[in-house]
């Protein structure tokens, strides 16, 4: 099946960390024929997502931001619009938690971080990609939210609800640009073993036995998420849009 992505260019957040989603989505754009634009916090981890992404063949501009510094975000579009002439495909990997904690004790700033990086950045984001989506008349959009925005965790009530505000901020970007030839879907992973919070560094034995009370039987990895964004960002499904899919 034909995915349509040979030439195309992909800016993905958060490829920074070496275990995480970002690195391998990156990755599994560039063997399809995408150039990249790998961002993050972590410039060191990004080049090095860089460098893996050069060495099939693609080219990769790295850009250091914080995903929740409009500024920041707004540059750095910039510099990939000088460098590749285009964008046609926002991958808002970059996230995470602060860890504010049970809401009764959990400081304020930690809440405001959780929604500045996960919503705002999400939307700074798209909002400095989609002038250049909308005169192609051509962009792909997939926004991270996670399982635990419907389901719920303690201590996580600023984390689930800026990813719950992911829902519908993908919801209602869809309508707004889908008469512009935009698709805008979003993922609900639900564990993956990367950086995020300790997951990487849990007890196997522990891992092994989550994943014995889930269908598969298996936890999800980062392979499973990229193929799941490779469909959503290709010609394969042009016509799905605000859509949220749990994984
Ligand atoms: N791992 C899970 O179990 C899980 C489950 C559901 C959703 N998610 C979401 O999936 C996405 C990817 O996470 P991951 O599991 O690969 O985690 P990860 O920690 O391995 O990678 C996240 C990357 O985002 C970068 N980042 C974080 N904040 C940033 C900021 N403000 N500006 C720029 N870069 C920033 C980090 O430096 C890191 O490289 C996140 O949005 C996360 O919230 C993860």
């Amino acid at each position: 099946m034909e995915l349509g992505l040979n030439g195309k260019v992909a800016l993905v957040t958060g490829t920074g960390s070496q275990i995480g989603m970002g690195k391998n989505i990156a990755l599994n754009l560039a063997k399809e024929g995408c150039d990249i634009i790998s961002a993050d916090m972590d410039i060191e981890g990004a080049e090095k997502t860089a460098e893996e992404v050069k060495a099939l063949g693609r080219k990769c501009m790295t850009y250091k931001l914080d995903v929740s510094n409009q500024e920041d975000v707004n540059k750095m579009v910039k510099a990939a619009l000088e460098e590749f002439g285009r964008i046609d495909i926002l991958v808002n990997t970059a996230g995470g938690t602060a860890q504010a904690g049970p809401i009764i004790q959990a400081p304020e700033e930690k809440w405001e971080r959780d929604i500045r990086v996960n919503f705002f950045g999400s939307m700074y984001c798209a909002k400095a990609v989609l002038p250049g989506m909308i005169d192609q008349k051509y962009g792909k959009i997939v926004n991270f939210s996670t399982g635990i925005a419907l389901n719920g965790m303690p201590g996580s009530s600023s984390y689930a609800g800026a990813k719950a505000a992911i829902i519908s901020f993908t919801k209602c970007l869809s309508m707004e640009v889908g008469p512009s030839n935009i698709n805008v879907n979003a993922l609900m992973p639900s564990m993956v073993m990367t950086n995020f919070g300790s997951h990487g560094t849990m007890d196997p034995k522990v891992a092994a036995q989550m994943a014995e009370r889930l269908p598969l039987r298996r936890l999800t990895t980062t392979q499973d998420i990229a193929n799941l964004v490779m469909f959503l960002v290709s010609d394969v499904s042009s016509g799905m849009t605000g859509k949220i899919i749990e994984i």
